[in-house]
C-alpha cells in the first residue's frame, strides 16, 4: 500500500503562501497538514484560524489540522468553518477525549488523536475505536526540522498491533523528521500517513521529492 503523503505548511514560505499551496495542488500529496500552535502546550506560536480559512478557500488537497493547543474543544466549530477534513487533538490536551472525539464528529470532520514521543500508546486502548486516526509525534512537537526520534518505530508496530486488536479502522499518521531514511523504515512499520516540512519545503524540486515518498511501499527499501 503506498502511504498517504500530507506536506506540513509549517515549512513553507509564509512570504509565499499562495505560491506554495498552489505547488501542493499540483504534487501528488493527498492532504495538506496544518500546525496550529498556542505557545502554552508548545513553546511555539505559529498560525491561527484566519490563516487557516484562507488557506482552505486555494487548497485542492484536504485539511490535516493537527492543534498543539491546549483545550482544543474550545475551537471544534471554527475547525469545522474552515472546511478541515481531519481535526487532530492532543491526547494530553483534552481531559474529557471522548467527548471531544464526539463533537469532532457532530462537526463533520473525522478525529484524530495525537500523542507526544513520551506518552504510550496504550493509553489509546479505550478510544481507538472511536478515532479515524492517530498522529504519533516523532519530534516534540513544536517545531520543524528537528532529529527524528527513533523509538517511533516501535511506537508504529505497538500501535498497529493494537489497532488490528481492537478491530479499530484508525490510520497511523506519523510527524516530525520524515525524510528520506526515516520515511520508508517508517511505512515499513506499518505506518499509513506521512507529515513531511523541511524535508519537501526545503528541496530544490518538491514535487519530485514528494513523489519519491509517495512511491514507497511495504517493499520499498530506499527513497
Ligand atoms: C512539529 C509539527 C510538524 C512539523 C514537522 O511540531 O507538528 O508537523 O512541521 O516538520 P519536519 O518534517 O521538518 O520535522
Ligand atoms: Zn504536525
Amino acid at each position: 500500500m503506498k502511504p498517504i503523503i500530507s506536506p506540513s505548511l509549517l515549512s513553507a514560505d509564509f512570504a509565499n503562501l499562495q505560491r506554495d499551496v498552489e505547488m501542493l495542488n499540483r504534487s501528488e500529496a493527498d492532504w495538506l497538514h496544518m500546525d496550529v500552535m498556542d505557545g502554552v502546550f508548545v513553546p511555539n506560536i505559529s498560525f491561527g484560524f484566519p490563516v487557516l480559512e484562507a488557506v482552505s478557500k486555494i487548497s485542492k488537497k484536504p485539511l490535516d489540522v493537527h492543534l498543539m493547543i491546549v483545550k482544543p474543544e474550545r475551537y471544534v466549530a471554527q475547525t469545522a468553518k474552515c472546511g478541515a477534513m481531519m481535526m487532530t487533538v492532543h491526547y494530553e490536551a483534552c481531559t474529557h477525549l471522548h467527548r471531544t472525539v464526539q463533537e469532532i464528529h457532530a462537526a463533520g470532520m473525522k478525529a484524530g488523536v495525537s500523542l507526544n514521543p513520551s506518552t504510550p500508546v496504550s493509553v489509546l486502548e479505550d478510544i481507538i475505536g472511536d478515532v479515524e486516526l492517530v498522529l504519533l509525534m516523532s519530534v516534540n512537537p513544536g517545531f520543524g526540522g528537528q532529529k527524528f526520534i527513533e523509538n517511533t518505530i516501535q511506537k508504529v508496530q505497538r500501535l498497529r498491533q493494537l489497532i488490528q486488536q481492537s478491530g479499530s479502522h484508525a490510520l497511523i499518521e506519523v510527524d516530525g523528521g520524515v525524510q528520506a531514511d526515516t520515511a520508508p523504515r517508517l511505512v515499513q512499520a506499518g505506518t499509513d500517513a506521512l507529515v513531511s516540512g523541511s524535508y519537501i519545503f526545503k528541496a530544490s524540486d518538491p514535487i519530485a521529492v514528494i513523489r519519491s515518498l509517495k512511491e514507497l511501499d511495504t517493499e520499498t527499501k530506499s527513497v
